[in-house]
């Protein structure tokens, strides 16, 4: 009896292992919401796996984790991303870009007339609202919304086809600028993709939970985001938990642009005194800024970077008409060329504390996003400043997805903190210009 007793008990026993050690070898549920970063150059797409507790960031068939935010507009498709670029050259009044820019904004009668005579499309206002002017075989017009919905859909199967399952839901980060506008027609351009947003976050916001700033005990974390074309800083303060924009400051004319053509600047110039010529031609030009900003990514990473171009240069007045111009450049002649523009970096920093209240040792922590921060020089005059180190173990390119990507993992419930809600909005919070 004894011995029956303790063989059911080994028999339940086994049972439980097994359904425990099945448990543990069964496959972990797959993410059902996922965390969009619609920027205003590129958008990427990212999941929060339950059970390795890891953010993984969505690639496309090349393996690049982000698309560019491009759409194309041909007589019989609609490309967006990797293939609207590569179709660009040959389209480029139908290769929508910068829609971001646009996105539920209402301009003044004038204002996009001027936008429009920047880029290689139509811009125009219809009451208000900017659309964009495509002719194919026809002429239509299309909404920054339509652009955005293409990039979302792309990302939307891009992670479908990743993970193997429907994607209905996401959550999505914008600027924290963006004002209620700007977020339902971001939203809107979401559902025109098909997909449910359950939360739109503040990219700053998104940045510091990259770093996992909403588990640790921070008060005050400063985001610093330079990019292409833009710098953005935000001050943010932890309440109960929950993250609150208290001071946001830019320069909507300082980033990565500017560097590079600091160093085109200088290399027109070694032309012109090893040559006697000013490079005029687009195609020397061209040629000219690719090297550049190879360069100029190389320097983060090595002391010096060789610039080898070969040029046609026209009119010569002395010696046959194509050269090649080969230049050594230095670390140290790159940041001597910008170090005007790297100190403007701290204009909005210091306008920022000053609006929150804060002295530069209150900061807990400073998060880095956006690719120009990789710059050496720029790094150092932000921890000389705090006499802080900033945080930069996230590649400050994919910060704002892998943190969308976090409270998407949030959303979806597999997250063991039972907390759904990680900001407070922002209301009447005026962001201040320099530039
Ligand atoms: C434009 O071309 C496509 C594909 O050739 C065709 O399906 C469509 O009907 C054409 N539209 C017009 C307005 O001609
Ligand atoms: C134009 O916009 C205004 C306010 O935004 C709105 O009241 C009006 O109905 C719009 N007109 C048209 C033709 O869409
Ligand atoms: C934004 O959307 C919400 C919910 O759909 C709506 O109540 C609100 O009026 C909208 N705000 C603006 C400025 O469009
Ligand atoms: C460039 O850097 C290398 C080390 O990476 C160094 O050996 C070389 O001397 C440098 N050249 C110049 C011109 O500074
Ligand atoms: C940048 O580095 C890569 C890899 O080391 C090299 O192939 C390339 O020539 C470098 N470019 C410049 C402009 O230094
Ligand atoms: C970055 O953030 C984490 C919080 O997740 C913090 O523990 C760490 O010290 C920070 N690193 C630097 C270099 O400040």
């Amino acid at each position: 009896m004894a011995g029956e007793m303790s063989m059911i008990g080994s028999v339940i026993l086994a049972l439980l292992l097994a359904g425990y050690l099945g448990q543990q070898y069964l496959p972990p549920p797959k993410p059902k919401v996922i965390g969009l970063d619609l920027g205003t150059t590129f958008c990427s797409v990212g999941v929060f796996h339950p059970g390795s507790g890891e953010v993984e960031v969505i690639v496309d068939k090349e393996g690049r984790k982000s698309i560019p935010s491009a759409v194309t507009f041909t007589h019989t498709a609609v490309l967006a991303g990797q293939e609207a670029v590569e179709l660009s050259d040959n389209n480029p009044q139908n290769t929508i870009y910068d829609a971001k820019r646009f996105i539920g904004k209402l301009f003044e009668p004038g204002v996009l007339e001027q936008e429009s005579a920047r880029y290689p499309f139509k811009v125009i206002n219809n009451n208000g609202s900017a659309e964009f002017v495509i002719s194919t075989n026809h002429t239509f017009t299309v909404s920054p919304e339509f652009i955005g919905s293409r990039l979302l859909l792309k990302m939307k199967k891009m992670a479908e086809q990743q993970l193997g399952v429907l994607i209905q839901k996401a959550v999505i980060s914008v600027p924290a600028e963006f004002d209620e506008r700007q977020r339902n027609y971001t939203v809107r351009a979401a559902n025109l993709a098909g997909l449910e947003i359950l939360r739109v976050i503040n990219e700053p916001t998104a940045a510091a939970m990259a770093y996992g700033l909403h588990k640790v005990d921070v008060y005050n974390v400063l985001v610093v985001d330079l990019g292409g074309g833009t710098l953005d800083v935000s001050l943010l303060n932890k309440q109960g938990g929950m993250f609150l924009t208290r001071a946001m400051a830019g320069n909507n004319k300082l980033g990565g642009q500017d560097f590079s053509q600091r160093l085109l600047q200088y290399c027109m110039e070694r032309v012109r005194q090893e040559f006697g010529v000013t490079p005029t031609l687009k195609e020397d030009i061209h040629r000219l800024r690719q090297a550049v900003e190879a360069a100029k990514l190389n320097l983060t990473l090595r002391p010096n970077a060789t610039i080898t171009v070969p040029l046609r240069l026209q009119e010569p007045p002395k010696g046959p008409s194509p050269v090649l111009l080969r230049a050594v450049v230095t670390r140290q002649l790159f940041e001597e060329l910008n170090e005007d523009l790297f100190q403007k970096i701290l204009a909005p920093v210091k306008t920022v504390l000053a609006e929150g209240h804060l002295e530069k040792d209150d900061v807990d922590e400073i998060v880095l996003v956006g690719g120009s921060t990789r710059i050496p020089r720029i790094r150092e005059l932000i921890s000389l400043y705090f006499r802080k180190e900033p945080n930069t173990s996230v590649d400050p390119d994919l910060a704002v997805v892998t943190g969308v990507a976090i409270q998407a993992g949030i959303m979806g419930g597999s997250w063991p903190l039972q907390v759904s809600a990680i900001e407070i909005p922002n209301r009447h919070l005026r962001k201040t210009n320099f530039s």
